[in-house]
C-alpha cells in the first residue's frame, strides 16, 4: 500500500505539485482473467534485438495496476502477479534454479525515497517458496514515522529497503535498509536535534533470514562526511523532525568483488564505494570530484542506480551504473544515460568506457532505474520514473524501445530481459458464453505459462459428458475459440510437447456473451 496520505499532506508542504494528463495509456482486458488490465506494450524494434522476455513492476500515480509483470516481445503479458505494492523485481537464480525475487511493503515516495518490506521469492511454478525478512527491535517504530501505519497490513513487518535484493550463488542475499535516528546536522548548517535517515547494508541468508554481515553508514562517516552530500543533495528543509529526515546516503544498490568486498552505489553522494568486510572503505569514486581518483574521457555521473561489477583483475574494475545525472530536485537537465567506466586502483584513474542514450529521443528519469548488459553485450536499460525500456546493441545503436506508460504518471523501479519458464501450479481460466443459440465462445488463458502451444476445448451439456469439440493453437495470453451448439459446460487442458496437460475446472457457460 502506496502511503497516499502522506505524499498529499506532504506535497503541499514540500513537493512542487506535478500536473498529471488525463489521457489513460491503453490496457487490455481479459474475458477468463478479469481482474487483469495489464498496459498495452508500444513496441519499435529491429531484428538485433535479443531473445527473452521482459521482466518490470508498475506503480505510480498514472498506474492502472500496482503488479509484477511478464511480457513477451510481441507485447503478449505472460505473468501478472495481482495487486501489490512492489519494487526491485528480477528474474535471478537461487541454489543454480531459476526464481523471480520481488520486494513488497510500504514504500515512502520522494523526499523519503524508500521502503520497509519483505523480499518475496518465488520458483518457476510462481509459489512464493520464501521471503526474506529484517525484523530488529533497534529500528524505530514505524507508527512514530508514519502514524497512519496499520500494521496488520503488513505481515509479516520487516525493514527492507525497496531498491535491492541481490542473491549471491551461495544462497544470501544483499538488501538495504534504512534507520531513521537523532543526530547532530551542525556541521552541514542543520539542527543539532536533527534527525538522517542512516544507510545500512545487509547479508542475510536467503531461506532464514539470519543476518550473516552488515554495515552502517553513520558508523562510517569519519570516511563519508555528511557535508561531502550536501553539494549535491542540500538539505533543505529536512532534518527538522523524525518524519522528514534528511537522507544523504540513499543506497540503492550493492554488488560483490571477488575478494568479498562490496562496491555500494549512494545515490545522493553521487558516489560509488568499495566496502571492505570489515567495513573500511576502500576507495570512494564521486561522479564529480572523483574522491579517489581522476576523472577522465569526460567520466562524470550523478544519482546514479545499479552499479554492477562486470570483469575485475588486479588493478580495473570495469562496472556498469544507470547514469540520472538529471538532479534529485530539478529535473530535464542532463539526459539519462547507461555507462561502463573502468577504475584502475594503481594509476587511480576512473575512465569513460562507453556511454548509451538514444540520440533522438532524449529520456529524463527523475528516479529509479537500473542498466543490465546481456551475455551477447548488448544493455538494457530500465528507466524507472519514465516507463520505457531501451536496449542498445555492441556499437551503442538502439534496437528495441518497449513503452507501457506516460513519463512520471508510471514508474517500473528495474526493468530487466531475461529467459524465463514459467509452469505454474495453478490451472488455467476459462471464460465461455453463448453468442446465440448456435455458437459458443471460449476464452482461456494460464497465467504465466510460457510452455504450452495449444488448447483442447472440451464441452458437454452435463460436467460428467463433456467431449472434445476442438482444439486451436495458443495465440497469446489469451486464446478464444468458437464452438458450434450451445453446451452447458466447458473445459479447456493446455496442451504442449513434452509439458503435463493441465485442465481448467469445468465451468458454466454464460447465457450471454
Ligand atoms: C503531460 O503532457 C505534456 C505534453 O505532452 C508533457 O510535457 C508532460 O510531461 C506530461 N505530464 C505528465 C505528468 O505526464
Ligand atoms: C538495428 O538498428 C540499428 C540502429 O538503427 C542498426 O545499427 C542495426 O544495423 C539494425 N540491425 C538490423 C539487423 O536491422
Ligand atoms: C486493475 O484495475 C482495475 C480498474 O481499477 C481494477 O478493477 C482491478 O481490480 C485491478 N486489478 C488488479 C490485479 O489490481
Ligand atoms: C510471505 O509473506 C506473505 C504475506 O506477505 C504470506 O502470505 C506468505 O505465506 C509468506 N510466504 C512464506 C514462504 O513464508
Ligand atoms: C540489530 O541491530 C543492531 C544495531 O546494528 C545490532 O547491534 C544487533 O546485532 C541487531 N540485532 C539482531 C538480532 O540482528
Ligand atoms: C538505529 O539507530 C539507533 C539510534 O537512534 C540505534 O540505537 C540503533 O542501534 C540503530 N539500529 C540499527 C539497526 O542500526
Ligand atoms: C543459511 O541457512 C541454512 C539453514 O539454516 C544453512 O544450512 C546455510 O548454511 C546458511 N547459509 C549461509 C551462507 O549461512
Ligand atoms: C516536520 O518538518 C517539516 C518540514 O520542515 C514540517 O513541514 C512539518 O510540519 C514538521 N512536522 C512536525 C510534526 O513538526
Ligand atoms: C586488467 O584489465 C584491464 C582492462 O581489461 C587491462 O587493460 C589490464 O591489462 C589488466 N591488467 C592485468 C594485470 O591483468
Ligand atoms: C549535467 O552535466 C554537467 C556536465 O556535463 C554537470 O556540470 C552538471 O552538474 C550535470 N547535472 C546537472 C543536474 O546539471
Ligand atoms: C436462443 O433461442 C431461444 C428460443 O428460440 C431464444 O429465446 C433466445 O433468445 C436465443 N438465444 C440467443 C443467445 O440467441
Ligand atoms: C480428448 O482427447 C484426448 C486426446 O487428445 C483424450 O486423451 C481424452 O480422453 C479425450 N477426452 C474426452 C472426454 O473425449
Amino acid at each position: 500500500m502506496r502511503v497516499q496520505s502522506l505524499l498529499v499532506a506532504l506535497s503541499a508542504v514540500i513537493l512542487p505539485t506535478c500536473a498529471q494528463n488525463n489521457t489513460a495509456w491503453p490496457f487490455q482486458t481479459f474475458r477468463s482473467l478479469p481482474g487483469f488490465e495489464p498496459p498495452q506494450l508500444e513496441i519499435t524494434q529491429n531484428a538485433s534485438a535479443a531473445p527473452g522476455l521482459i521482466f518490470f513492476p508498475i506503480s505510480g500515480d498514472g498506474a492502472h495496476n500496482y503488479s509484477l509483470n511478464i511480457y513477451d516481445q510481441d507485447g503478449e503479458l505472460v505473468w501478472q502477479s495481482g495487486y501489490g505494492d512492489y519494487a526491485a523485481f528480477r528474474p535471478t537464480e537461487l541454489f543454480g534454479e531459476p526464481v523471480l525475487a520481488a520486494w513488497s511493503g510500504i514504500s515512502f515516495p520522494e523526499p523519503w525515497g524508500f521502503g520497509y518490506g519483505i523480499v518475496k521469492i518465488f520458483n518457476q511454478n510462481y509459489e512464493n517458496i520464501y521471503n526474506v525478512t529484517l525484523w530488529n527491535t533497534t529500528y524505530p517504530t514505524l507508527e512514530s514515522i508514519y502514524p497512519e501505519y496499520d500494521p496488520t497490513q503488513y505481515d509479516p513487518f520487516s525493514w527492507i529497503d525497496m531498491h535491492e535484493n541481490n542473491i549471491t550463488p551461495r544462497g544470501t542475499m544483499f538488501v538495504g535498509a534504512v534507520n531513521v535516528t537523532a543526530w547532530d546536522l551542525t556541521s552541514i548548517g542543520g539542527p543539532e536535534d536533527g534527525w538522517i535517515v542512516d544507510s545500512l547494508v545487509l547479508e542475510l541468508n536467503v531461506t532464514n533470514s539470519e543476518i550473516l554481515w552488515q554495515w552502517s553508514h553513520l558508523a562510517h562517516v569519519d570516511h563519508i562526511p555528511l557535508t561531502d552530500a550536501v553539494p549535491t543533495y542540500p538539505l533543505g528543509e529536512l532534518g527538522q523532525n523524525q518524519s522528514y529526515p534528511w537522507g544523504p546516503f540513499h543506497i540503492n544498490s550493492v554488488d560483490e568483488f571477488e575478494d568479498g568486498s562490496l562496491l555500494v552505489s549512494s545515490r545522493h553522494y553521487c558516489s560509488i564505494f568499495k566496502i571492505g568486510r570489515d567495513g573500511e572503505v576502500q576507495w570512494t569514486l564521486n561522479g564529480y570530484s572523483g574522491g579517489d581518483f581522476t576523472l577522465k574521457n569526460d567520466l562524470h555521473f550523478c544519482y546514479q542506480h545499479d552499479a554492477r561489477i562486470h570483469s575485475e583483475n588486479s588493478s580495473t574494475t570495469l562496472i556498469s551504473i544507470f547514469n540520472n545525472d538529471n538532479s534529485a530536485v530539478v529535473s530535464y537537465v542532463n539526459q539519462t544515460t547507461g555507462i561502463f567506466l573502468s577504475v584502475n586502483t594503481d594509476t587511480k584513474e576512473a575512465t569513460l568506457v562507453k556511454e548509451l542514450y538514444d540520440p533522438s529521443e532524449p529520456i529524463y528519469a527523475v528516479s529509479q532505474g537500473d542498466h543490465q548488459l546481456l551475455s551477447n553485450g548488448h544493455s538494457i536499460m530500465g528507466y524507472g520514473s519514465v516507463p520505457f525500456l531501451k536496449e542498445f546493441d555492441k556499437h551503442g545503436n538502439v534496437v528495441q524501445t518497449v513503452k507501457w506508460g506516460q513519463a512520471q504518471a508510471v514508474q517500473s523501479y528495474r526493468t530487466y530481459k531475461s529467459q524465463w519458464v514459467g509452469t505454474p501450479s495453478t490451472r488455467p481460466d476459462v471464460f465461455a458464453c453463448a453468442e446465440s443459440n448456435a455458437t459458443t465462445s471460449v476464452h482461456m488463458s494460464w497465467n504465466g505459462a510460457t510452455e504450452h502451444q495449444s488448447w483442447k476445448v472440451l464441452a458437454g451439456s452435463s460436467r460428467e459428458g463433456l467431449r472434445n469439440v476442438t482444439d486451436v493453437k495458443k495465440t497469446g495470453f489469451e486464446t478464444s475459440a468458437s464452438i458450434s451448439g450451445h453446451a452447458q459446460f466447458v473445459q479447456v487442458e493446455a496442451h504442449g510437447d513434452g509439458i503435463k496437460t493441465v485442465a481448467s475446472t469445468v465451468v458454466a457457460i454464460a447465457e450471454a456473451c
